[in-house]
Order: structure tokens, then sequence, then C-alpha cells
């Protein structure tokens, strides 16, 4: 509907021209307006401001050196100096309009963490449409989003933003996201462009700390770090971000290799590259320019196209011609990139935002559909002993904990524009959607995640009488994850913990539901409670999906998209990791049963610890149900493959409880002997398969032997011969391999 009354109006104003321009029209349209532009109009394209203030905004706007403005949200300032720099500049180039909608604009979806664990590349999708109707409405046209950093370390607070430690499951959310923000149409009204983020490799941050320098060597930064990239590429993303980190000294903005080499060359990428905040003056700071002319330099030369905020461009890019320091030819290209997906945004026809439109798009009924199904397909079962779940028969219920009803806090990190009013909470939808046939008593127990006053325990403690189950809610507030919030120390705070083990202490059904941005070590928490729903931060809709999940309307499906840990000293810990030269992979003598003196070669002498079992808590996959499911006859089509056939593995699953469920199968191979050693499992495919009560399914999975391609250390990308072996299961810890082999 929305698309035809802009269409209407534009024919109405005689400005109709196709939308969506054919490749070579655009880039017949780029070369005629290149060559009109002087370089102070080229340089003023590559010169991105975060929103300040309208008047200088529309000054900028005026003399045709604004290319893009991050951070201002409101149509009518948006329409103001899109006015100027379409009526009033020289050569009327329209203004880029850029926001982090990075889980929703107005309707907030659960954090992309939470989204990768539903492994629904179709909800995902469906969000990032959603988010986009949202904030095209608003005048948006280019979101900083996806953000494809892989990682595997917790303490990171960034772990929130991204799909977990898994290339493949990145790749796919990676791909989904970008279709939904960009459809196929670019210069539909309601389409913004993607930005891939951050390129690359910012999520091995030492030490967790974000901002932290990286070691990734060639090989695993094209096996792991860099396919999610090139996933978004090939679906079209249009915009990619450099990120702050420096790789083995050469930070990210000044790397020519990956912004050349990789990303234009080997990819073919044609959008353009935006700095991240500042990044290009950061690289004074990391020692690796003098000044921001000389960062100027440095990330012309690389391959940036557009420098957000630090004016390295717009401020040194004449003399640095003039000096002989940068090309013509490459603040050319920088223009050219930048026109290009101004053009296919189709901003030259359409520059201006329909005022209005918000009221309409805003929490839209069906985006708030969509996003409590997203949130129920994100919480994770982890545990559920004696079958607590799904509540039965209970007709008084505590409800406790500081995350039951924290609205702002339940939407997650980086909200800018979402509105807490809109959350429905945990208690608010259990009272609305089961107070008619069950009594909710709250009690907050602990006021506040990071409280540790525990004088509000007893009175949780003392409701559960007469009571017939305790659901607490825990976790993390919004703030202790996303950006430059990492944290050395992931148990719950405060007093959360304290607050589990009064629960349990009194004997009744203790349901913990935990909120955190983030896979918190919460093994302790485990014996206190009798199960235990994980949610990524859930956003606006939280609350009634968790309380679906909790009475059985809906039936947890999710699965862990990073690996849990028993203790943060196992960091960095995953699943796709190598098998090493000694393995752990017997039962070990921890310190409890370790005799005092024991002589130096006693324990040991593999890969473990002497104080924690090595294995996650929970491995990369993992997540219960409210029923059970069994995989049988799983065949392979042949024992031999070459190199391009196509691996057709078939499978039964059944569901063997009692209630309607998803599972979602997942398909691992290893390469077992390799020119470079090779993880112990590789996820390849996955699938989420509905299944009713006692139902079961023949399924067909097909991997081509091209996907079993890694790059070796010559960074070449090959199968090679030899034994492998495949596992369907329903995580990266379980089933029986079958072998085949590749000739
Ligand atoms: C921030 C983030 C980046 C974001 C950008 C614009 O520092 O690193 O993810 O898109 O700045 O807000």
């Amino acid at each position: 509907m929305r698309i035809f009354k802009i269409f209407a109006a534009i024919l109405a104003a005689g400005l109709v021209s196709s939308f969506a321009a054919p490749k070579d029209d655009v880039e017949s349209r780029v070369e005629e307006l290149l060559a009109k532009m002087t370089l102070e109009e080229k340089i003023g394209q590559m010169n991105q401001l975060s929103y300040s203030r309208v008047e200088p905004m529309m000054a900028a706007a005026k003399s045709g050196s604004l290319g893009s403005v991050l951070n201002l949200v409101d149509p009518a300032t948006i329409n103001r100096i899109q006015r100027a720099a379409v009526e009033e500049s020289r050569l009327g180039i329209p203004v880029l309009f850029s926001r982090d909608v990075i889980h929703g604009f107005k309707t907030i979806f659960p954090i992309p963490l939470g989204m990768a664990a539903s492994f629904d590349p179709e909800v995902v999708e469906a969000g990032a449409r959603m988010a986009a109707e949202e904030a095209t409405a608003s005048g948006i046209r280019w979101t900083f989003s996806p953000m494809l950093d892989i990682a595997r370390d917790p303490r990171w607070g960034r772990v929130a933003e991204g799909s977990g430690e898994d290339p493949y499951l990145d790749s796919r959310m990676a791909e989904a996201m970008v279709r939904g923000y960009q459809t196929d149409n670019l210069a539909d009204p309601t389409a913004m462009a993607a930005c891939i983020k951050h390129f690359v490799g910012y999520g091995a941050a030492e030490g967790g700390r974000d901002y932290n320098s990286t070691n990734i060597p060639p090989t695993l930064m094209h096996n792991v770090y860099l396919p999610p990239f090139e996933a978004a590429v090939k679906a079209g993303a249009q915009t990619a971000m450099t990120s702050f980190n420096d790789n083995d000294g050469i930070p990210s903005t000044g790397n020519r290799y990956l912004l050349r080499d990789v990303l234009r060359e080997d990819w073919g990428f044609d959008g353009f590259v935006v700095t991240d905040w500042n990044s290009a003056g950061e690289m004074v700071v990391h020692g690796f320019a003098e000044d921001n002319k000389d960062a100027g330099r440095i990330a012309l030369n690389a391959g940036v196209d557009m420098d957000m905020t630090t004016r390295a461009f717009v401020d040194y890019i004449p003399e640095l011609i003039a000096e002989g320091k940068v090309k013509m030819e490459d603040v050319d290209n920088a223009v050219r990139n930048i026109l290009r997906v101004k053009f296919r945004l189709g901003l030259f026809e359409n520059p201006y935002v329909e005022e209005g439109l918000t009221e309409k798009e805003f929490y839209a009924e069906d985006h708030l559909a969509v996003a409590k199904k997203a949130a129920e397909e994100s919480v994770i079962l982890l545990q559920n002993n004696n079958n607590v779940l799904p509540l039965k028969g209970v007709k008084r219920l505590v409800v406790t904990g500081p995350m039951a009803d924290a609205p702002y806090d339940q939407m997650g990190t980086w909200v800018f524009d979402g509105n807490e009013r809109h959350t429905v909470t945990p208690l608010a939808a259990l009272r609305d959607m089961y107070g008619k046939d069950v009594e909710i008593i709250y009690e907050p127990g602990v006021k506040y995640v990071r409280s540790d006053d525990t004088s509000d325990i007893a009175a949780a403690v003392n409701a559960t009488k007469g009571a017939d189950a305790v659901v607490a809610f825990v976790g993390e507030e919004a703030r202790l994850s996303g950006e430059a919030h990492s944290l050395a120390d992931i148990d719950l705070l405060g007093a959360q913990s304290e607050l589990l083990a009064a629960l349990k202490a009194t004997g009744k059904p203790v349901v913990a539901v935990v909120m955190a941005g983030r896979p918190m070590t919460i093994g302790k928490d485990l014996a206190n409670c009798d199960a235990m729903l994980y949610s990524f931060h859930p956003g606006t809709m939280g609350g009634p999906a968790i309380a679906d999940l909790l009475f059985g309307k809906a039936v947890p499906s999710a699965k862990t998209p990073m690996s849990f840990l028993r203790l943060v000293g196992q960091v960095p810990l995953y699943y796709n990791h190598n098998m090493t030269g000694r393995p752990t992979n017997r039962p070990i003598r921890l310190l409890a049963d370790l005799p005092v003196e024991q002589n130096q070669t006693s324990v040991g002498g593999t890969s473990n610890y002497l104080d924690v079992e090595h294995t996650p808590l929970f491995p990369f996959g993992f997540g219960l149900s409210y029923t059970t499911f069994e995989y049988s006859n799983i065949k392979l089509d042949k024992e031999v493959y070459g190199m391009n056939d196509v691996i057709r593995v078939e499978f039964d699953l059944k569901n063997t409880g009692d209630i309607d469920a998803t599972e979602v199968a997942q398909l691992y191979t290893r390469d077992l002997v390799g020119s470079v050693a090779r993880p112990v499992r590789e996820l390849k495919k996955f699938d989420r398969i509905d299944l009713k009560a006692g139902e079961s399914k023949h399924i067909i999975f097909e991997l081509p032997v091209a996907e079993l391609a890694f790059y070796n250390s010559e960074l070449v990308k090959v199968v090679e011969p030899g034994k492998f072996q495949l596992w369907v299961a329903g995580d990266s810890d379980s089933g029986s391999p079958l072998s085949f082999e590749v000739k």
C-alpha cells in the first residue's frame, strides 16, 4: 500500500523515473554526474557527519559537502536538510541518512544473538524487513547492520550484536538480514542499504576487551572470520564498515589487503566502505598514522570511501592530492561507489520521506506479532528437571527477580529508537494473558540486577507459601553488554544467585528465566532451579513470548549460538576447535581426587584443566524442548564421492513425546586429515523441522562436496581428497559419525 502512495505522489510531481534503474543506466548516470563534480563536491560525498544541529547540516548540504548524516531520525528535519542538498546545492546530490537499526527500530526484536538462537533465517529476514519499514518511515535509508563479527569470547560485550561462534550460522543470518533490509529492489522506498560490520575480526579482541588488538592468522581469518562477510556480499550488501581493531598491528581502516584485495578483487564488492566512528582518526592513537591528515592518506589509499566523523577526507584530501600522496583516481572511485549506492536506492528520484507515515508503521500489529514469534524462537531451554515446564495445574504463581518487570533492560543493547513504554514485560504478560486462571503474586526479591541488597528476598520466599511454583527472572541490564561493555566476570551479578538459592530452599518448583546479552556462567545457578529458560534480551514482545513458553502455548526450539562456559577461565571455548595432539577424551582426575605429593607425570598429559571439566557447560547448537526427538536410519547415498558430487544424507526424525514441537536438525562434518589441521566439527547445514506429537519424518539433506572446501596455508580454497566424518544431530556434541571419502 505504502509504496503505491509514494509512487502516486511522485507521478503527480512529474518526477517519475524507473525506480529500479538498470545496472548500466546507473553506471552511466554515475559517470555523467562525476564528470560535473568539483574536487570539493567529490570530497563532500566522502564525508559523513553525526547530526548535531540543523543549521550546520543545512550549510554543509547547500555547499555539497555532506554525503551522509547519521543519528537523525526526525522526518521533517531530514526533509529540510535534504531540500537544502537537492534544491539548493549546485548538483543536487541527495544526502544518505543512516542509523544503527540493529534489531528493530521502534518494534524491538531479540538482540541479534537471540535471533541467531532461533536458527530461523525466515524470521530473521522478516524482522529485518519490518525494521526497515519502520526506519524508512522516518527517512533512514541506510542501517549499520548486520554485525557479522564471529565471537568466541562472552566477556566481549558485543557478542550481543552478532550471531555467535559459527561461520555457517552467521552466514545464513547475514544473508537473511541483507535480504530483509534491502529487498530485491533497493529503489523501493522501504528498502535500506545494509552495512556489513565490523570488517574484520573485531570479535577476537584480546581479553574480550572491546577495541583491543586481535591476532588472527591468515588461514583462520579466511576459514572463520571472513566467510560471513563474503556471504553477505554475495547476498548484495551495499556497504561495509571497517572495524576498530588492529589485526597483527594493522588497523582495519588502513588494511589495503582486506579492503582492496579481498573485498573488491576477490569478492567483487561494488558498494562503498565507510569507516567506523572516527576509526580513521584512531589510527593516530594506534600509532599507525602521524595525524589526521596522514590517517586520511592511509584510509583512502587502503580503500575507504567514506569517513565517519573524523573529517580526515574533507579537511585534507586537497592537500594530499597536491602533495601527490593520494591519487585523484582513488577519490573518483570512492565517489563512484557512493553515488552508485545512492542511485540504486532511488534517492535521486525519491529523495524525501513522506511525513506522517510513522504512526502507521511504528509498532504495527504484524510487526509486534513477528517480534513475539522471534522471541519465542530465541529462548533456549537449558534445563527442565522433572518436566517442571510447561507449567501445569498452577493456580498460584510467584513471579520474582529484577528482570520480571524491566521494560528498558528487556530491550537489550543498541536500542536508540525503541521506547520502553511499548515493552511488554513477563510480569505484565503473565497478568494479562494468564491472570484470569492463575493468581500471579509479584515480589521483586532483588530490585536491580547489580543490587547486592538481599533485604527483599525474604518477602519473595514468604510469597511462595501456598504457591504452586516460582518463576525468577534474572540476568543482565541492557547496558552490561554491547559496545565498550565487556566483563571479566560473567556470573549473575548482585544478589541474584542468592535469590535463586533462597527460592530453591523453599522446595517449590523453581523456574529461572535469564535475560542477558551474552552466555553467562550460570552453572551454579542451574543447581538452584528446576528449569532454566535462557533468553538473549528478547525485545518488545519478550513478555508474551516467555509467558506462552512457560505455560506451553509455545514450545522452546532455540539452540545455543555460542558455547556456554562452566567458568570464565575456560575462554576462548568454541565447538569448531582443532583436535590438538593431546585431546582430552577420557574422564580426568580433578583436584578433588588428586593425592597429595603425587608424582609429576601422573595426571593429565592432555589438553585439560585440573580444576574444571574442559568441555562447555552447554555446547554450540544445544537446546531442549518439551518433547524429545529421535534421530535414526542416518544414511549416506555413497561411501566415496567425487569433487563435483552432492552428498545426500537421509534420516528419520521422530517426535517421541506428546507435545507438537520443532527440532533444529544440524549437519556437521569433519575433514580427518588436511594440509592444515581441521576442526573437529563444522556446521554445514541446519533446518527447523516441525513434528506433531509422535510424528516421524524422513528428511533429506544435500551437501555439495564443494562445501567441504577450506583455505589452505597458501590461502587457496581447496577440497582435499581423503576421509571425512559426518554427523546429523541436535547439537554439536551429539550423534555418531558416519564415514565417507572424497577422491
Ligand atoms: C559505533 C559502532 C558501530 C556503529 C557506529 C555508528 O562506534 O562501533 O557499530 O555502527 O559507531 O553508531
